[in-house]
Parts: structure tokens; C-alpha cells; sequence
């Protein structure tokens, strides 16, 4: 174990670095995010929105970034010091590595608090909690799990200690086996539960307001909200995806593995829409009611369809190993970092990281209780779980993303690039560097400055 790959551990084949790219992209971002969030900003136009933006901007960023991985063969931070050193470029570059490292932490830090939830669900359903249940006794069962910070708080430990588990045990190993098998199952139940909600549920209603765009709806803060949701839910803009670059071997195409990872994140979100809104159409529960939807409406269904209980954990548990896949892409960069240029040995570096998110994370459990109300000024306006949900998803992620595109386009050297590059069609060469070089800087900033003048313009 003397160099850093092997000490990390190659992935052994192109196969592997889908599952585990895979594993990172699809997890609560898609289930649990993208409906609220659809639900909160007036769905098909907000959902319109999301799918240009992983089109024109998601699938170059994330290009862009398992190049840039394999180019430079070291964590996130270090690759971006050596590849603009390389390149002629300044070192500021690195820091690029940086934010990302603080957003992985920074999104662990919530995210663990969500998938607790999830847990807490699992739990509920094998004892089943929902069975005849109605509406508002579903409402009330989720409205309890929030006033309790201290059970929250027990979900995220253990949620935290789960992903510093496989972290630990490192990248083949931990990771290809939680992302092998989930990926089938995940979808196979996803779709069972589309199909109740068809028959079930007010399927129509759901499809017109999911896929039936009112412009009118559109807003700076809906498209800046759109926008960064593609880059969380694809993983990218962070180093999630470079590091994972970094342990793809070289003669792996990437052109289509992209691809394929992003039209199956995308798949699983639409789903997970067209389960939920149905239902929440059916049972007059609001489209907008924030980060509890999916816990309020599925669980109702789970309450009425035969062995109920039964599908309900397991559907909980395929949500739980999806954000177990993801968690463990979000401190990988950090690790790796820590391993690689300060000489923390894996465990180490796990433990320091971990430690760091789970206190962190006591501030997310709090936001939905005791400091719900609490939204200090230096905070924009908002609890700390609000806070740094925006603060990741629409600023951090949409900027490193944006700046890793403008080196790729701009900056790295030639040969580096070409080097990296030349699996890909000289059309789609053309193509990605165009997307790069012009599309994403544009939009992304075009989109924060309107947001901006919304906010404390005019
Ligand atoms: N893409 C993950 C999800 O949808 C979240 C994530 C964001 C993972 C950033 C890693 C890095 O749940």
C-alpha cells in the first residue's frame, strides 16, 4: 500500500464505475427532493427546467469531471493543483477542489438527517404503522417523528455511522457491493408503486401537472432551484464524480457511461413523481408541503395495498441503500484528500470526516423542531437546514461545477485534454468543449444574477 491507487483501490472494470456512479447520482435527490420540489415550485415548468438544465449542462459538467478525474489520478483537491500546474494555470484552481470537499460535507451533514427518516419509516412500516391508516393520521405520525429531536437524532447517527462503515472499507470493495444489486430491485418496486398509483391515485391529474409546463410559474428562484437540483442530483459540481474518475481505468469509454448514468437518475426521479402525486392529488394533500411529501403520501398507499407492510419496508429499504450509495460519494473526496496529502491512514481520515458531518448534522435535526423559527439574518433568512440545502444545491455545486467546465474548456492543456478526450466522436468533442467553454458559464451566471436582482433588486 504505497501509492495512493493502490491504496484506494482501481475500479476493476468500466461496470463498476457505473454502478458506483450510479450509486452516487440516484438517492434521496431523487426520491425525496425532486417531488417536493416540483410540488414546491409549480411542477411542469419547474420539471421542464430540470431536464434542459441535466441535458445542457449536468451531462457536460459531469463529462468534464471524470475527465479531469482520470487526468489527474488523485483526490479532487490535489487533482485540480496538479492538472493547472500542469496545464500553465494558476493555483487557484485548487480551490476548486476545496469548496468542493466543504460542499460533500456540508450536504452529508443534512443529508444523513433525511435518510434517517427513511430509517425511522423502515422501521415503522415492518411494525406496520400505516396499516388503515388515513390521511391525517399519516400527516400526525410525520408531524411527531420532527418534534422529536432526540429520535431524529439517533436515525442520523446511525445513519452517519452506516456511511463511515463502508467509507472505511474503501472504494471496490465497500462501494460495488451496496451498488451492485440495488439499482434492478430499486426500479422494479418503483414501478410497482406507479402502477398503484394508477389505479389507485389521480394519475391524470399528476401526469398534466408533472408534464404540463405554465410558464406563469416560472420564477428566478424556481429556475436557479431547477438548475441547482440537476447538479445535486446528478452528484456533480462537488468532486463525487472526479474522485470516482480517478479510480475508472483509462481505456473506459465515457461518452456513453455518462449517459447511461444520467437518463437513469432521471428515470428514477420521474417515477418517483409519478408514485407520489397521484396520491397526493387522491388523498387532497398539498403538492407543496415541503420536505415531508414523500412521507406523507406514499406511506398512505402502503396503509391500503395488500401486504402493505411488507412492500412499505421494502421500499424504505431501497430508499435507504440508494442514499447509503450517495452518502458514501459525498465524504470519498474529503477522505481521499485527507489519505493522500496529509497521510491519514483510511480510518483515520473516515472517523475525522464523519465525526465532523455528525455534529453538523445536529443543527439539521434541530431545524425541524426546537430552531424551525430560528432564521438569523447571517443565515439569509433561514434555519440551518434550509440554509445549507441553498447554499449547496444552488450556489457551491452550480459554481464548482461551472468553474471545473471552464478549465476543461479553457485551461487544461491540450494534450492533456486530448488525451482524455479522444474516446469521444470529434462531433461530440466539439460539442461537449462548446457546452463547456460557453453554455454552463453563461447559464449558471445568468440565472444567480437574476436571482439575485429577484431578491434585493427593484
Ligand atoms: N445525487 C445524490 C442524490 O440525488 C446527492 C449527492 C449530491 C451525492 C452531491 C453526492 C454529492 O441523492
Amino acid at each position: 500500500m504505497t501509492n495512493s491507487l493502490s491504496q484506494q483501490g482501481l475500479f476493476s472494470s468500466r461496470w463498476l464505475f457505473i454502478l458506483a456512479a450510479t450509486g452516487a447520482a440516484v438517492g434521496l435527490g431523487n426520491i425525496w427532493k425532486f417531488p417536493y420540489m416540483a410540488g414546491e415550485n409549480g411542477g411542469g415548468a419547474f420539471v421542464l427546467v430540470y431536464l434542459v438544465c441535466i441535458f445542457l449542462v449536468g451531462i457536460p459538467i459531469m463529462t468534464a469531471e471524470v475527465l479531469l478525474g482520470r487526468a489527474g489520478r488523485k483526490n479532487p483537491v490535489d487533482t485540480m493543483y496538479n492538472l493547472a500546474a500542469a496545464s500553465e494555470a494558476r493555483p487557484v484552481w485548487g480551490w476548486v477542489g476545496i469548496m468542493g470537499v466543504v460542499a460533500g460535507l456540508l450536504i452529508m451533514s443534512f443529508y444523513s438527517v433525511i435518510a434517517g427518516w427513511a430509517l425511522h419509516y423502515f422501521s415503522e412500516a415492518l411494525q406496520g404503522a400505516f396499516i388503515q391508516q388515513d390521511a391525517a393520521a399519516i400527516s400526525a405520525q410525520f408531524d411527531q417523528l420532527l418534534q422529536s429531536p432526540m429520535t431524529l437524532f439517533a436515525w442520523h447517527s446511525l445513519f452517519t455511522f452506516m456511511t463511515a462503515l463502508i467509507v472505511m472499507l474503501g472504494v471496490s470493495a465497500g462501494l460495488g457491493s451496496v451498488a451492485k444489486y440495488m439499482m434492478p430491485f430499486l426500479l422494479l418496486v418503483l414501478l410497482v408503486l406507479v402502477s398503484y398509483a394508477l389505479f389507485a391515485g389521480h394519475f391524470a391529474e399528476a401526469a398534466k401537472f408533472l408534464f404540463r409546463p405554465d410558464f406563469s410559474k416560472l420564477t428566478a428562484s424556481s429556475v436557479l432551484a431547477a438548475m441547482g437540483h440537476a447538479f445535486f442530483t446528478l452528484s456533480i459540481g462537488m468532486g463525487a464524480i472526479m474522485a470516482y474518475g480517478a479510480y475508472m481505468p483509462a481505456s473506459a469509454c465515457v461518452g456513453r457511461t455518462i449517459f447511461a448514468v444520467a437518463i437513469l437518475d432521471t428515470l428514477v426521479a420521474l417515477l418517483a413523481g409519478l408514485a407520489i402525486f397521484p396520491l397526493v392529488f387522491a388523498y387532497g394533500l398539498a403538492p407543496s408541503s415541503g420536505p415531508g411529501l414523500l412521507f406523507v403520501s406514499l406511506p398512505i398507499a402502503f396503509g391500503q395495498m395488500p401486504a402493505g407492510a411488507v412492500f412499505g419496508a421494502l421500499f424504505f429499504a431501497f430508499v435507504i441503500i440508494a442514499a447509503w450509495s450517495s452518502s458514501v460519494s459525498m465524504i470519498e473526496p474529503a477522505v481521499a484528500w485527507l489519505t493522500e496529502r496529509f497521510g491519514f491512514r483510511r480510518w483515520q481520515a473516515t472517523l475525522v470526516i464523519a465525526l465532523a458531518c455528525w455534529l453538523l448534522g445536529i443543527a439539521s435535526v434541530l431545524s425541524f423542531n426546537l430552531w424551525a423559527e430560528v432564521k438569523p439574518v447571517y443565515l439569509m433568512g433561514r434555519n440551518p437546514f434550509d440554509f445549507l440545502d441553498m447554499l449547496t444545491s444552488q450556489v457551491m455545486l452550480p459554481l464548482g461545477g461551472a468553474a471545473m467546465g471552464i478549465f476543461v474548456g479553457w485551461k487544461m492543456a491540450g494534450r492533456l485534454r486530448q488525451t482524455e478526450l479522444a474516446s469521444l466522436s470529434p462531433m461530440l468533442q466539439k460539442a461537449l468543449l462548446f457546452l463547456l467553454c460557453w453554455v454552463s458559464p453563461i447559464l449558471v451566471a445568468t440565472v444567480m444574477m437574476a436571482k439575485l436582482y429577484e431578491s434585493f433588486g427593484a
